[in-house]
């Protein structure tokens, strides 16, 4: 079975995204020294219930490995946020996929690159990205409850709070609280399409009576 219903698993393999100031593509094993510097720092791991710590190089070429062999089955769609300009390493962003209508998305930023507005810029393009070309329902995301930044970035990309529960972090030992967060397919469709109007001042009345 191709991984996703309405791409070609060749595209699929290929594909890169361009935002303003981003490029979201394939992670490569050229990825695994930014990656392991950048994620090895504890104000971003510890905010993730996948990223290990102390996070070594080791980490990051298996990551890559890993997200290849997903990418290809289907399991998930993983990207290197990389700056456009300068073509340097920033972060990950990505789409699983737990139920076959939905995907989850999940994201990290080195510490230097964070309160530029750049999570925000990546998730929308991805978040448009998988609503055009997946045959997916809704987009749901998920943070710890102390996450205010991830929280923001969610709320930013139009995703709202369904609850909060105990969410399993394989990389924390354990469950952690957590708040999660969904966008519909017709509600993302809906803001998608709104134009801009135009606002102007209007005539004063007496001139449009004769
Ligand atoms: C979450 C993360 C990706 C955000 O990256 P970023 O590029 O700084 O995010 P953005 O600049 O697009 O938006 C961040 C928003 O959070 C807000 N924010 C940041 N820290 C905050 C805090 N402590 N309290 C409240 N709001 C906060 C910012 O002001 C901004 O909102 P605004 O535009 O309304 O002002 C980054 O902090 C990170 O990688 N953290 C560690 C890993 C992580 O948490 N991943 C997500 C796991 S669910």
């Amino acid at each position: 079975m191709p991984p996703f219903k309405s791409l070609p698993a060749t595209v699929v393999t290929s594909i890169e995204i361009e935002t303003l100031r981003l490029v979201l593509r394939k992670p490569h094993q050229g990825d695994v020294p930014s990656m392991a510097r950048l994620a090895n720092d504890s104000a971003v791991a510890l905010m993730t219930g996948r990223l290990p710590f102390p996070y070594g190089e080791s980490d990051a070429a298996d990551f890559v490995r890993y997200q290849d062999e997903a990418r290809k089955t289907g399991k998930e769609l993983a990207f290197a946020i990389e700056c456009r300009e300068t073509g340097a390493f920033f972060g990950c962003i990505g789409l699983r996929f737990p139920k076959r209508e939905v995907a989850e998305i999940g994201y990290w930023l080195g510490r230097p690159h964070w309160g530029q507005g750049l999570a925000t810029e990546a998730a929308r393009a991805l978040i448009d990205h998988g609503f055009s070309t997946l045959p997916i329902t809704s987009i749901t995301g998920e943070c710890r409850v102390i996450n205010e930044a991830s929280r923001r970035v969610m709320e930013k990309c139009g995703l709202r709070y369904v609850n909060s529960g105990l969410q399993h972090a394989p990389a924390r030992g354990g469950a952690l609280p957590i708040d999660r967060f969904s966008l519909a397919r017709p509600d993302w469709a809906s803001f998608k399409a709104w134009v801009p109007a135009v606002v102007r001042e209007a005539a004063p009345l007496a001139e449009l009576t004769p």
